[in-house]
């Protein structure tokens, strides 16, 4: 096994209903899906260079589905399945964050 150059960390919580909001009830493991099989579908070094994994809460619950790459220190909030492509290509394949996912912890 490598060392990942990035390591992705998608929230799968889920916190009890009567807390709020939270990743896992929101579909996070899709995001996780597709990810994986993004990365698989690009192809070349980019699967041997980035790894996904699912975590515990990240904070931001009420922006879920929220994700994290490092080292990056890049954080991503109401990420839906459909926005996984978009951070494969941009971010981690040409190392340009999806600016309109960004979560800077201003909300
Ligand atoms: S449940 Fe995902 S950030 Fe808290």
């Amino acid at each position: 096994m490598n060392i990942p150059e990035k390591h992705v960390f998608v929230c799968i919580a889920n916190r009890p209903p009567v807390t709020g909001a939270s990743c896992g009830a929101g579909g996070s493991r899709e995001v996780i899906d597709r990810l994986q099989f993004a990365l698989l579908e690009h192809g070349g070094p980019l699967v041997e260079k980035v790894r996904v994994s699912g975590c515990t809460c990240l904070g931001p619950c009420e922006q879920g589905i929220n994700m994290v790459v490092y080292p990056d220190n890049v954080w991503y909030r109401k990420v839906t399945p459909d926005d996984v492509a978009e951070i494969v290509q941009s971010h981690l394949a040409a190392g340009v964050p999806v600016e309109r996912l960004r979560f800077t912890g201003d909300v």
